[in-house]
């Protein structure tokens, strides 16, 4: 009973929240998945409503033979069960077994077929998994950021998959399919977003301690905000802070200062971001100065440990961190 009703209220949990939602396409792609997912329901739905009535049939009838409403029932009952309890099921079962099939097929079977035609790829991102984190550079420019992608609106974005570590997959359900990122390889994903918007993304193939807390958001924006976005991204911090150097930068960096570790995130605009720690926290100054202050509480077995510091030093590291904006 205990597990019946945590199984519910996890069930009504995971509505909560940023929206993910796989059947809310705002990409052709998507739009493919969820058709896929709606068919796969209806046509399961067919034929198990069929052997479900044909079950109910022999239910009733069990103290007698024949078919309910027809007289001399048995050549009919044969039909029945031939007809309605083995053929339709099959033959429907089969539809949907080939259906998909080649849905997959298409997707997956030929490396081109989910890549947009070269001339149509308009902007090429990487992403790159970390343990738990993603780590997002635009070739070209010296932008590096975490975990929030910027995109055009109605623009294909290729999207540059690889891993600092162990396999992860990014999945954006409302933009298209998951991909993995596997250590020495390079997977494509094509991203499109038919409307502006914040989509959040996740990580959808194990990878540790803190595979639940590896989310991304991807924001859609018109182009021009886009372009604005990137054009104050590229940009170096415009402050250095010794006490950042000589606490922080062994691991982080902030383009414009003498920290440039790349082991955590770059902190470069980090105060330009919604979010801290791959979508574990908002970023607000309380929740930075929790985060420097005792990571493995807000995030435990995420890779930033506690630095010792004394609270003066907390402040002093969450209000210049909120400033690089
Ligand atoms: Cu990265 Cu799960």
């Amino acid at each position: 009973m205990r597990v019946v009703a945590l199984g519910a209220a996890a069930l009504v949990l995971a509505g909560c929240g940023s929206k993910q939602d796989a059947l809310a396409a705002h990409s052709s792609a998507a739009h493919g998945i969820s058709s896929l997912w709606w068919n796969m329901l209806i046509g399961s739905s067919l034929a198990f409503g069929i052997v479900a009535c044909v079950l109910g049939m022999a239910w009733i009838r069990r103290r007698r033979p024949g078919v309910p409403g027809v007289r001399d029932g048995d050549r009919v009952a044969w039909g029945v069960v031939l007809g309605l309890g083995i053929a339709v099921p099959i033959l429907t079962i089969s539809a949907l077994f080939f259906y998909s099939d080649i849905f997959l097929i298409r997707q997956t079977g030929v490396p081109t077929a989910n890549a947009a035609p070269a001339d149509r790829v308009k902007l090429k991102v990487r992403v790159i998994g970390h343990q738990f984190w993603w780590e997002i550079r635009y070739p070209g420019t010296p932008v590096v950021t975490a975990n929030e992608l910027h995109i055009p609106v109605r623009t294909n974005v290729e999207v540059l998959l690889s891993t600092r570590d162990v396999i992860h997959s990014l999945w954006v359900p409302e933009l298209n399919k998951k991909t993995d990122l596997i250590p020495d390889q390079v997977n494509t994903l094509l991203l499109y977003a038919d409307k502006p918007g914040r989509y959040r993304g996740q990580c959808a193939e194990f990878c540790g301690l803190q595979h639940a807390h590896m989310g991304i958001y991807v924001f859609a924006q018109p182009a021009a905000a886009f372009h604005r976005w990137l054009a104050a991204q590229a940009r170096p911090a415009t402050r250095a802070s010794a006490l950042f150097d000589a606490k922080c930068g062994s691991c982080h960096q902030i383009r414009g200062t003498p920290a440039g570790s790349h082991v955590g995130p770059d902190l470069t605009h980090v105060g330009s971001r919604s979010s801290l720690a791959a979508l574990t926290i908002a970023n607000s100054p309380a929740r930075m100065r929790e985060w420097i202050h005792d990571p493995q509480r807000v995030k435990p077995g995420s890779a930033m440990p506690a630095v010792p510091l004394t609270n003066v030093q907390v402040n002093e590291l969450a209000s210049y961190l909120e400033g690089l904006r």
